[in-house]
C-alpha cells in the first residue's frame, strides 16, 4: 500500500471551515497523548507531517492531511485530559462533535485506545455515543511495543470482555505501534478497501 504523497492543509477549529468534503476522509481521535498525531506519521512515514508531543493536549484543532491528491487524513484534538480547562474541554468536545455528525465524507473514525491502559469509562462512553449516533469507527490500540506479546494478548482480551458486557457485536480493533511500524498495513489496508467501494 502506497502512500506517495502526504501534505498538511488547514487547522481549524470550525467544522464548517474544513476542506471541502469532496474526498474520502479518515479521523483519528483518542484521549489525549495516546499517539494520534505519531500514528499519522507512522502511516506516512513522515516524522513530522503532523506535531507531536510528550506533553498531553498538543493538538487543538480539526487538522487536515491530504495523502495522494486524493483522500484525506484528519488529526483531531484529543479529549480528557484533565489539566486543560473545563471551559476549553467543553468547546473541544463541541467542535469534535460538530465535525463527527456534519462531516459527511467522514467513511470512518479510528478510535485510538492506549493498550497498556484498563478500559476507561470516558473511551466506553464515548465509544458508545459514536455506536448512538451512527458515526463509523474501528478501534486501534496503540503503544504495543511497550508490552510483551503475553501482556498485550491479556489487555486486548480484557478489553473486548468489558465491551461485551454492553455490545452486542464488538467493533473491529487493530494493534499498532507508531514506534514500530506494527498494524500500518492493516490500517492503510482497511483505508483502500474502503476508498475502492
Ligand atoms: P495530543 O495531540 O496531545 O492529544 O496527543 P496525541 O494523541 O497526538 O499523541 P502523540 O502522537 O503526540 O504522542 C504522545 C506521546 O506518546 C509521544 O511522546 C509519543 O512519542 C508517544 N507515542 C505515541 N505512539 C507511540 C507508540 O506506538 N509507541 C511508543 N513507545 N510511544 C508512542
Ligand atoms: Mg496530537
Amino acid at each position: 500500500i502506497m502512500i506517495k504523497t502526504a501534505r498538511f492543509l488547514t487547522s481549524n477549529q470550525d467544522a464548517k471551515k474544513c476542506p471541502p468534503p469532496n474526498k474520502p476522509e479518515y479521523a483519528f481521535i483518542g484521549r489525549s497523548n495516546v499517539g494520534k498525531s505519531s500514528l499519522i506519521n507512522m502511516l506516512c512515514q513522515s516524522k513530522k507531517l503532523a506535531k507531536i508531543s510528550s506533553t498531553p493536549g498538543k493538538t487543538q484543532l480539526i487538522n487536515h492531511f491530504i495523502i495522494n491528491d486524493s483522500w484525506y487524513m484528519v488529526d483531531l484534538p484529543g479529549y480528557g485530559y484533565a489539566k486543560v480547562a473545563k471551559t476549553k474541554r467543553a468547546a473541544f468536545s463541541k467542535m469534535t462533535f460538530e465535525y463527527l455528525n456534519t462531516r459527511e465524507n467522514l467513511m470512518c473514525l479510528f478510535v485510538l485506545i492506549d493498550v497498556r491502559i484498563e478500559p476507561q469509562a470516558l473511551d466506553l462512553l464515548f465509544l458508545n455515543t459514536l455506536g448512538d449516533e451512527g458515526v463509523p469507527f474501528v478501534m486501534v490500540f496503540t503503544k504495543a511495543d511497550k508490552l510483551t506479546p503475553t501482556v498485550l494478548d491479556r489487555n486486548i482480551t480484557h478489553y473486548k470482555a468489558v465491551m461485551q458486557q454492553e455490545w452486542d457485536e464488538l467493533p473491529q480493533m487493530m494493534v499498532t505501534s507508531a514506534e514500530k511500524g506494527l498494524g500500518r498495513d492493516e490500517v492503510l489496508g482497511f483505508i483502500d478497501n474502503i476508498n475502492k467501494e
